[in-house]
């Protein structure tokens, strides 16, 4: 599968999220939070952002886990070759062979979790999260996959607090997660704790929008597909309560003790013609943005967006680019 990289530095503040990778944490989506408790907190970390969203234990009321998860695993198999790559890159920093314990923060149904065993060959993978239903999603995968299955284990627990306690982390993923604790400094000081001296974090965080059309495409020249994921960028803001592009990530791992932090946007590219699997994540990937900005968009998109929705299975030209920043850090070396 073919990967690209963009060598640019992220800029957060005029990029937008692939927000199908969000629409799926259980956070609001109109009908209420998680365990009934809001973060109504900032950061205090100088970008200035409250936190008015709950986090998405799971029992929203009427909240379709399983449809959910369906999507969140088919956006966590389009990062793959992006995972590879950083995978591939952190064997400058260690020696896979010598990692005893990663552990998958936020880890969802486990898509990623079970790259993450099947690379780190020796190694114990804890999968944490806050969602029993993720969780139990994630323990199907894992238990199925031969590669990995003695080697992997589930936890529920919440990123807001204390986790449980493990043997420490050679490395600890956490993907797409860190925008939704209340306090993303205190986590992040819990994580660094949680590493051997040396270990390495990676977070992957939100970039710029997918792209799937080709350049001559008329919904992509009309702008469609671009107010499409505008809209779509907007809601997540409001539902977070704060803006993800614009999370000083940098600034908060440094606050958390963490060292020598590079950064990068990565893309995960699949090219045309897309397997099933990458045409399946198109069309659920506009059916939800377009379920979820509702009338945020000019009447005249939405039939061209439906339209490409409904022939994304058959058309042979669409391709799909993911983009995500990349933090690769680590806990200094007593
Ligand atoms: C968008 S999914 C990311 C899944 C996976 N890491 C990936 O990148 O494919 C976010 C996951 O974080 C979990 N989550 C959200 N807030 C959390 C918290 N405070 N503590 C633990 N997990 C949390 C959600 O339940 C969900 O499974």
């Amino acid at each position: 599968m073919p990967t690209g990289d963009s060598d640019h530095q992220p800029d957060a503040a005029d990029r937008h999220d692939n927000h199908g990778d969000d629409r799926g944490h259980g956070h609001g989506h109109g009908h209420g939070h998680g365990h009934g408790h809001g973060h109504g907190h900032g950061h205090g970390h100088g970008h200035g952002h409250g936190h008015g969203h709950g986090h998405g234990h799971g029992h929203e009321e009427g909240f379709d886990w399983e449809a959910m998860a369906d999507s969140i695993e088919l956006d966590g198999v389009m990062v793959l070759p992006l995972v590879a790559d950083v995978l591939a890159e952190l064997g400058e920093l260690l020696h896979w062979s010598q990692v005893g314990h990663v552990l998958d923060v936020g880890s969802g149904p486990g898509v990623v979790t079970a790259a993450l065993a099947q690379h780190a060959a020796y190694a114990q993978v804890t999968a944490v999260d806050s969602s029993p239903q993720m969780l139990a999603r994630a323990e199907t995968r894992l238990r199925a996959d031969r590669r990995v299955s003695r080697r992997v284990r589930t936890i529920a627990a919440d990123l807001d607090d204390e986790l449980p306690a493990l043997e420490p982390a050679h490395v600890i993923w956490a993907s797409m997660v860190l925008h939704h604790v209340a306090d993303p400094v205190a986590a992040l000081r819990r994580l660094y704790r949680r590493l051997v001296p040396g270990g390495v974090l990676v977070l992957i965080e939100f970039a710029g929008p997918p792209a799937v059309l080709p350049p001559d495409d008329p919904t992509l020249l009309a702008g469609s597909w671009a107010r499409l994921e505008e809209a779509a960028a907007v809601m997540i803001r409001e539902r977070l309560g704060l803006d993800p592009w614009r999370l000083d990530w940098p600034a908060m791992l440094a606050e958390a003790g963490f060292v020598d932090t590079k950064e990068r946007n990565r893309a995960a590219f699949h090219a045309a013609p897309l397997a099933e699997q990458a045409r399946r994540w198109i069309v659920k990937h506009i059916n939800r943005g377009l379920q979820m900005v509702g009338d945020r968009i000019p009447a005249a998109d939405l039939g061209p967006l439906q339209d490409l929705a409904d022939s994304a299975l058959a058309r042979r030209d669409l391709f799909v680019r993911a983009e995500r920043r990349v933090l690769i850090t680590r806990r200094a070396l007593d």
